[in-house]
């Protein structure tokens, strides 16, 4: 069997589309353009590259961007400053501090100053809570955009075994807790799990988040599963001096037995940045109304 390839590219398109449609409407309302505000601390240059992208695909949805770019060495209290600034502008609708962090500063610290009503990352212990108590709140970006790519391919998941391998706080503890709400049996998988090719072989839906390159082999897939690779790892290409984007899963013998798999590039990646968007233009609706 061959998979079907989940075009990820694709969705977060039309999804910016959609999102620009309510921005338009929120303008005309509001008079004014919804605003996403994201900090910038040094330079890290995956960083950069994010942020650049997020600026431009805000402003292509008809938002307002403003970017803070702060300097590696900025004291953890004026980043807190920016922020409370930020948590008190009216034109902001939404706050994005990349992380990570540069290690003189305490992210759990800075996190806890962002307005939760105005974190669009969904990182804020009120956020989390909201997710898992199921209230309304703003959910993790990477992870919501797996469950809508989800839903498209399958319609409701209710009853399928999930398999989240990774228990990150941005990414695999956000994804159990989406997938429980659309009724899942979720198992959370991680570095110190038993036989992990074994519990994964048990899923009908497998959302790989750990971070290493092409872990998952094709043999652990239950045929005709739904695979969701959130893993960006760059490796050494064939050619000397090159290198490749893969995913967690390996996705040569993986797509010759899942049902569906997320291509690395072009699946889960473009999903988180459209699904930011979409965040923020809810922030601005619900913080205006
Ligand atoms: N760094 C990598 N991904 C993310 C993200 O989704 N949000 C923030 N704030 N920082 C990140």
């Amino acid at each position: 069997m061959t998979a079907q390839i989940i075009d990820g590219k694709a969705f977060a398109a039309g999804l910016r589309e959609r999102v620009g449609k309510v921005a338009a409407d929120f303008e005309a309302k509001a008079g004014r353009k919804a605003g996403l505000a994201v900090v910038l601390v040094g330079e890290d240059p995956a960083s950069q590259v994010y942020v650049r992208n997020k600026g431009k695909q805000t402003i292509a949805c008809g938002m307002e961007s403003f970017e803070h770019k702060l300097a590696a060495d900025t004291s953890e209290a004026d980043l807190l400053a920016v922020v409370e600034k930020l948590n008190a502008d009216p034109a902001v609708d939404g706050i994005l501090v990349q992380l990570p962090l540069p290690s003189h500063m305490n992210e759990q610290k800075v996190i806890a100053a962002i307005n939760p009503d105005k974190d669009v990352d969904g990182f804020h212990v009120v956020n989390v809570g909201r997710l898992s108590t199921g209230l309304p709140g703003f959910v993790p970006c990477t992870p919501l955009g797996c469950v809508m790519l989800l839903k498209d391919q399958l319609g409701s998941l209710s009853g399928l075994d999930a398999v989240v391998v990774g228990r990150s706080n941005i990414v695999g503890k956000p994804m159990a807790q989406l997938l429980i709400a659309e009724s899942c049996t979720v198992t959370v998988a991680h570095s110190r799990t038993q036989d992990l090719p074994e519990v994964v072989r048990r899923a009908d839906i497998v959302v790989a988040a750990v971070g290493r390159p092409e872990m998952i082999k094709g043999e652990w897939i239950k045929p005709g599963a739904t695979v969701i690779d959130v893993g960006i790892n760059r490796v050494a290409g064939a050619e000397e001096g090159k290198t490749r984007l893969v995913g967690d899963v390996d996705f040569g013998s993986a797509s010759e037995v899942a049902g569906a798999i997320t291509p690395v590039p072009g699946g889960v990646g473009p999903m988180t940045i459209a699904v930011l968007l979409r965040n923020t233009i809810v922030a601005a609706h619900r913080n205006a109304g």
